[in-house]
């Protein structure tokens, strides 16, 4: 059989087209912001996760273009060999610094991170305790961490007496390592890192706390899960993050001790391997970093901006999944076709939303996630709102009663 046998039968695409409902590569013309155009049409973007509305920021824009004039459009090599410039350094000790740890290490990507930290610090004879809704990119990571020999067990979603069940069945003395979201990427429910932290404590495991949508967002100044829980580096002992969320640019990031941060700097394959972010983009991170630390009212705009769609949606009668205090809203559908026709239905309403179906969340669990940024403006989200609603009725999602209450 030919290796290419399977792109061939692969048809769920196909299907997904034939019946007019595929949502995915949509071109965006212009720039993310609040509004942006598909199809030559003006549509309200409720679906990026640029929290904190900064890729448009006029300061994140100068320092891209004065970067690239600087040091040109790539860097063409890896941190290891040729590819760190003072950005990179400056980065990396403003993270550590604004996060509270003792170093970091920049990485190309976020997806690339957990490769850069699971399977480097987990191999023979260790252990990793995962959720199991924690992002692909972790479970890339704990596949890759398997091949090197470590033991990964997934415990249920946040589920601290199922994690301790795994832990205490484990040797105390076997190195751990629980891996977690701080906040979940599709539902948007926040880790339960208090428990998390007495059991690392308990059993001898240090914690890998992926806060891609917690940067930024959780904390009144935006340093994440650990601000949110008035916890730091002595109870997580790893942070990790990227740049294309609030931060408006593309590139991740690893936070804790320097024997760490240099051990990973020196034998993670991500970090040796791999082209270094490109100078524009981390001139972009660092401006986008100075905004934030110089406004923190954005984080306070981005909740009430996400408070309003829940009260609202709830009141509405949807099943809304996400507690709040995020920038994620998502909406119970639990049904693949009925997902892909409210996707489909928002956006010819002007509303830009992002479905998620199995294999993306458990089946029976298809949801519409909606996210939002500090600088929607109130219009945006009473029209996301009443798109959501309209849509939710015809589709009896929500009964009419409720609506109309
Ligand atoms: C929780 C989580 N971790 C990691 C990533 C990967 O980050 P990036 O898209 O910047 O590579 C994402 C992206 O969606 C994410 O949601």
């Amino acid at each position: 059989m030919d290796l290419f046998e399977k792109c061939r039968q692969f048809d769920r695409a196909d299907r997904i087209r034939a019946a007019g409902f595929y949502p995915y590569y949509k071109t965006v013309e212009g720039a993310h912001g609040p509004d942006i155009v598909i199809d030559g049409k003006p549509v309200i973007m409720a679906g990026s996760n640029n929290y904190l509305g900064l890729t448009v920021h006029p300061h994140v824009l100068e320092a891209a273009r004065v970067a690239l004039e600087r040091y040109g459009a790539s860097t063409c090599g890896s941190r290891l060999m040729s590819g760190t410039i003072t950005l990179h350094s400056d980065l990396e000790r403003r993270l550590a610094r604004f996060l509270g740890y003792e170093d970091a290490l920049l990485l190309a990507t976020g997806y690339q991170t957990p490769q850069a930290i699971i399977p480097v610090l987990a191999q023979r004879g260790d252990l990793v305790l995962s959720d199991r809704d924690n992002h692909a990119s972790i479970v890339r990571a704990n596949a890759m961490a398997t091949g090197q020999g470590a033991r990964v067990l997934r415990f249920k979603h946040n589920d601290m007496p199922h994690l301790e069940a795994l832990l205490r069945a484990a040797p105390l003395e076997t190195p751990k390592l629980i891996a977690t979201d701080g906040v979940f990427s599709t539902t948007g429910v926040i880790a339960d890192m208090p428990q998390l932290v007495s059991l690392a404590r308990r059993y001898n495991a240090r914690i890998m706390c992926d806060d891609a949508h917690a940067t930024g967002v959780l904390g009144r100044t935006g340093r994440g899960t650990g601000e949110h829980f008035g916890l730091g580096p002595d109870d997580i002992d790893l942070v990790m993050g990227t740049f294309s969320k609030s931060l408006a640019s593309q590139g991740g990031f690893v936070a804790g001790p320097s024997v760490v941060i240099d051990y990973l700097r020196n034998v993670a394959p991500p970090a040796m391997f791999s082209a270094s972010p490109p100078p524009p983009v981390v001139a972009a991170a660092l401006a986008a970093l100075d905004i934030l630390e110089a406004e923190p009212e954005r984080i306070a705009r981005l909740h009430q901006n996400v408070s309003r769609v829940i009260t609202a949606l709830r009141a509405a009668g949807f099943t809304v999944l996400s507690p709040g205090g995020t920038g994620i809203v998502s909406i119970l559908v639990g049904q693949e076709e009925r997902t892909f026709v409210m996707a489909k239905a928002l956006l010819e309403a002007g509303v830009f939303v992002n479905p998620f179906v199995s294999p993306g969340v458990p089946q029976g669990q298809d949801l519409i996630r909606t996210s939002f940024m500090a600088t929607h403006e109130p219009w945006h989200l009473d029209a996301v709102i009443a798109a959501i609603t309209r849509v939710g009725l015809e589709l009896g999602l929500i009964p009419w009663r409720s609506a109309a209450d």
